[in-house]
């Protein structure tokens, strides 16, 4: 029989992604367009310009990964495209995009929740079994969840404000990071990162969000108030313009990044807890697996192996570009999904993006 082809497309947020991959994971080609750099001008995502910029290279990009792969849309056994949660402006353009392309060439389709593929993913890569836990942590997502099979996810917790990523990217825009010569060209969580190797996080004890709240839900809006509020002391303190303090900037980039990574670390924990009190997970090689933007910070790993060798779990992280939206991840659940004969819709049926879907 003919080996199993799946295009993948993404479009929930701010990545234009698409990719093909064969039924063990090969990547046999990829393409992705990264609207990144026009949203940190911005100083964050306006969703028209997101749809614009998908609109824009959406056809390139696929007809980009078709061509690297040498597979033609007759060959593909099926097409898989993020459907929720997400901008819905941007879910819309790979959806109507996808949907044309599924009829034109008489092709299933398989609707892809973005989240399940993030957190399947690693399996592309090392042979996970389920169930195993999994922590996602980006500018859009903070969550906590057991996932027992490829569409079978037991959400343990999740942010009720706003995620991780966003809160350092706001800090650093506050602290006009971006006209740091060092940082020119980070993310908010990378500038973040690279000051706070030269910061003593004790000069500022930002206190750890939910400290009295027993269960594995996270918050970070409560810990930016916090840095907000140190931050507009100090440059009152050093009658400076909003925007321009330089003293203690490093100080307060490691107290923030202590912060975050301590209350992912005790969440976590929980969540461990949680999960072998109630025989959620494998007794032989219990897993939590980390992904997301954030999950490439170096001092969030390091609190999150602490808590892994306490209680005996293995931490897997994929590769960085791996953790990050891609096409590839898409086509990955797809192809989880294809085995498994799960979700798999004829072309001509009407799908719906789902913007607030959660796991
Ligand atoms: O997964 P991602 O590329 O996009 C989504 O949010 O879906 O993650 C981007 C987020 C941004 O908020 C960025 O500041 C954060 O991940 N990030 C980091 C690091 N690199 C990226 N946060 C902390 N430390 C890093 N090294
Ligand atoms: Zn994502």
């Amino acid at each position: 029989a003919c080996p199993r082809l799946v295009l993948g497309i993404e479009t929930s947020c701010d990545d234009t992604g698409a990719a093909v991959l064969d039924e063990e994971g090969v990547i046999l080609g990829e393409s992705l367009h990264s609207q990144k750099e026009v949203h940190l001008r911005t100083g964050g995502i306006i969703p028209t310009v997101a749809q614009h910029l998908h609109r824009e290279h959406i056809q390139r990009v696929v007809q980009e990964a078709l061509e690297r792969s040498g597979v033609g849309p007759s060959q593909l056994s099926a097409v898989a495209t993020t459907v929720k949660p997400g901008l819905a402006l941007s879910l819309g353009i790979g959806l109507e995009f996808s949907q044309r392309f599924v009829r034109e060439h008489n092709k299933p389709f398989i609707p892809i929740h973005h989240m399940e593929a993030h957190a399947l993913t690693v399996r592309m890569i090392h042979p996970v079994t389920f169930p195993f836990l999994v922590l996602l942590v980006s500018g859009g997502h903070s969550l906590l969840a057991v996932a027992r099979g490829v569409s079978d996810f037991l959400l343990l917790g999740h942010s009720l404000d706003e995620a991780p990523g966003d809160t350092l990217d706001k800090v650093a825009r506050r602290l006009s990071l971006i006209k740091h010569p060092r940082c020119s060209t980070l993310s908010g969580g990378q500038a973040i990162e690279l000051l706070a190797k030269d910061g003593d996080r004790t000069k500022f004890p930002f206190k750890t969000p939910m400290g009295q709240t027993l269960d594995c839900s996270f918050s970070f809006s409560g810990l930016r108030n916090q840095v907000t509020m140190t931050i507009m002391k100090k440059e009152v303190e050093e009658g400076v313009e909003q925007g321009t303090l330089l003293s203690c900037v490093n100080d307060i980039a490691a107290a923030t990044q202590h912060t975050v990574a301590t209350h992912l670390a005790k969440r976590t924990h929980r969540a461990i807890l949680f999960c072998k009190t109630n025989g959620l997970l494998p007794s032989s090689s219990p897993t939590l697996v980390l992904s997301g933007g954030v999950a490439s910070n170096h001092y969030i790993r390091e609190a999150l192996t602490i808590i892994t060798e306490t209680t005996g779990l293995r931490l897997l992280c994929p590769p960085a570009r791996f953790c990050t939206d891609n096409g590839v991840m898409i086509a990955w659940n797809g192809i989880e999904l294809l085995r498994e004969g799960k979700g798999v819709l004829s072309p001509d049926v009407d799908v719906h993006y789902e913007p607030k879907a959660s796991l």
